[in-house]
């Protein structure tokens, strides 16, 4: 949520902040702004809107040797928490005396206190953010020693920060701290990039160092100084990004949603990659750092996640219940320290993140170590915070995920629990014929998903036709059911057409009360069992007028008559049909949205990773 991008160097800070900002735009686009340091001082421009906006400003509003001059400078896209889009709530923010400035990413939870504190010494505040309490902060501390003034500073804040500092009166260096919010430095030849998203940083350098929370560092154009905040020196190694700047940009398609629909053939088969064994009929999940002797001895298997993910563990509870015999369940992120949770040593709690830094997922991962569970993470992004708190899991290998909508994230999740559940289910279950069965099932899911993106154009015809409705129900049964959970998601967060999940049979259990006629219900009605009870289903539907659109396994005549409309899938397993059938919906979303003219990869009012509570 936001994003931050500081730069010093021999380019022009100014292009560099913005192109830096326009790849972390998916962080946050309600406004934007950039602080550069010049001759002594600091000039800043902000405006509301997106980094498009704060471009076109900029260059209206300065002269076109700025840009040329200016080689030092933080910037910030925004996702508001405290205090509406406006330009003066916009980040940077500058301390009473104008000489420092301040990006910042997380919550400053006593700001209030502080800044009551601060207007009794005269400080006189413009916005309603917490951020700027905190460059005042700064600049109350600061008696010539920038370091040092971040350092008292971030000592008196509660809560949470990734932050940027630069001080007019010290050019040359940017300040940079982290605590609950990630901060990447790009280290260059004569140049240091320093971001909260490495996607910021891949256009000039593959050589990042993560911070570690509490850590703050000296940066210039060619030295990184971290230390502690009691400014004691820590050694960080510096590590290899695993994607180029490619990987990072829309590469021809109109949108990164559908860019990274179209890649997961290819994300698929990198997450299932080496990871399935055919001799043993068993996957090699090493990550998870267990021996078979140590599965054998979880009793339960929790998720937790967040949005997507959460509907990803929740098909992995059908996937190890189904295959392992083992008890599993998923629990909200969100509410999971909240309830206090009865896990013990013998539960296995995966905490299920495309960006690592979800928040509340975070607070779970926290929890569950607590209570002394066997944690581990499955995460998409190398490095992330719940990637390195859970010291143990298993990467999905997708490539980045830029679109607000996660849809690749999505589909390697659920191909990695599937790999998990063969691995428990071969210690506890399957014999090894079973297990290679099922290792061959999860081999076809590239090639399945191959074949629905090929319908493309069909499933854009049938797009046409939903495209005007305003609200919608998905209906499926037993793995299906999360899966109809997360067709709504992706139609209402990109279409902003009301779509609801249900469970096909919970329908009649009130929902049912607002069909009407012509309401659209898309039915995952393949062919796996209670696919004929899903046909009540659909019927009961059809008698209150509804319209159907069913999602059907090929050449099933009997589903077909029951639809108005009609979405093949291959035949396959059951528990693999829930990639093939998402990404289906992936698409009718996503051609739902284009039709309607939205704004499909920044959807009103939402961010990638939140990591706000
Ligand atoms: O990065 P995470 O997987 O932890 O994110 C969790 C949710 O915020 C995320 O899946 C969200 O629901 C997406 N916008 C869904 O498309």
């Amino acid at each position: 949520m936001c994003g931050i991008v500081g730069y010093i160097g021999k380019a022009s800070a100014p292009s560099v902040l913005i192109s830096g900002l326009r790849r972390l735009e998916y962080r946050g686009y309600d406004s934007a702004g950039m602080a550069i340091l010049e001759d002594g001082s600091i000039v800043v421009s902000k405006a509301p809107g997106k980094v498009s906006a704060l471009n076109d400003k900029a260059h209206a509003d300065w002269p076109a040797e700025r840009f040329v001059k200016s080689s030092t400078g933080i910037a910030h896209t925004r996702w508001a928490t405290h205090g509406p889009p406006t330009e003066v709530n916009a980040h940077p923010h500058l301390d009473e005396s104008g000489d420092i400035a301040l990006v910042h990413n997380g919550i400053i939870e006593n700001y209030r206190s502080l800044r009551t504190r601060m207007e009794a010494k005269g400080h006189h505040f413009y916005s309603e953010t917490d951020t700027e309490v905190l460059a005042h902060l700064i600049g109350d501390r600061y008696q010539g020693d920038l370091f040092q003034a971040v350092c008292d500073a971030l000592s008196q804040v509660e809560g949470t920060f990734g932050i940027a500092v630069i001080s007019a009166k010290e050019p040359g260096k940017i300040i940079t701290a982290r605590r609950g919010s990630p901060i990447v430095i790009g280290v260059g030849e004569g140049e240091t990039i320093v971001a909260s998203d490495a996607s910021a940083i891949i256009a000039h350098t593959r050589q990042v160092i993560y911070l570690e929370d509490n850590d703050i560092a000296v940066v210039t154009a060619d030295h990184v100084d971290i230390r502690d905040l009691h400014q004691i020196p820590v050694a960080r190694e510096v590590s290899e990004l695993g994607f180029d700047a490619a990987a990072a940009e829309k590469g021809g398609f109109a949108h990164f949603m559908l860019k990274e629909i179209h890649e997961q053939p290819d994300s698929l088969r990198n997450a299932i990659r080496g990871r399935l064994d055919f001799n043993l009929g068993s996957s090699v999940l090493s990550g998870m750092g267990t021996s078979q002797r140590d599965l054998a001895e979880i009793q339960r298997v929790v998720f937790v996640g967040c949005g997507t993910s959460l509907h990803a563990g929740l098909v992995g509870e059908y996937a190890i219940e189904d295959m392992a015999d083992l008890h599993a369940e998923v629990q909200q992120a969100a509410e999971f320290r909240y309830r206090n949770p009865i896990i013990g040593s013998r539960d296995l709690v995966v905490a299920i993140s495309q960006s690592g830094e979800t928040a509340d997922t975070l607070a779970a991962v926290r929890e569950a170590n607590q209570k002394g569970a066997f944690v581990m993470g499955l995460c998409n992004v190398v490095g992330s915070t719940i990637a390195r708190e859970t010291g143990r899991g298993v990467y999905l290998h997708a490539g980045p995920e830029i679109s607000v909508a996660s849809t690749k994230a999505f589909t390697c999740q659920v191909a990695v629990m599937l790999m998990m559940a063969l691995k428990l289910g071969r210690g506890r279950r399957f014999s090894r014929d079973e297990g290679m069965k099922f290792a061959r099932a999860i081999e076809s899911i590239p090639e399945l998903v191959q074949k629905v993106i090929e319908r493309s154009d069909s499933i854009a015809a049938i797009a046409a036709k939903y495209a005007n409705d305003e609200h919608a129900f998905f209906i499926g049964r037993g793995p299906l059911y999360p899966v109809a959970l997360e067709g709504a998601l992706k139609l209402k967060e990109i279409s902003y057409i009301h779509a609801e999940g249900y469970h096909a049979a919970e329908l009649k259990h009130g929902p049912i009360a607002l069909l009407q006629e012509g309401t659209p219900v898309i039915a995952l009605a393949n062919d796996i069992p209670g696919k004929d009870k899903t046909l009540g289903n659909v019927e009961e539907c059809r008698a209150r007028g509804a319209r159907i659109l069913g999602i059907v396994t090929e050449g099933d005549h009997e589903a077909m008559e029951a639809m108005d409309d009609v979405i093949e899938i291959p035949a396959c397993h059951p528990l693999v049909s829930t990639i093939p059938t998402v990404v289906a919906l992936q698409l009718l979303a996503y051609h739902i949205a284009n039709a309607r003219g939205c704004e499909i990869d920044q959807p009103r009012n939402l961010a990638k990773s939140v990591t706000v509570e």
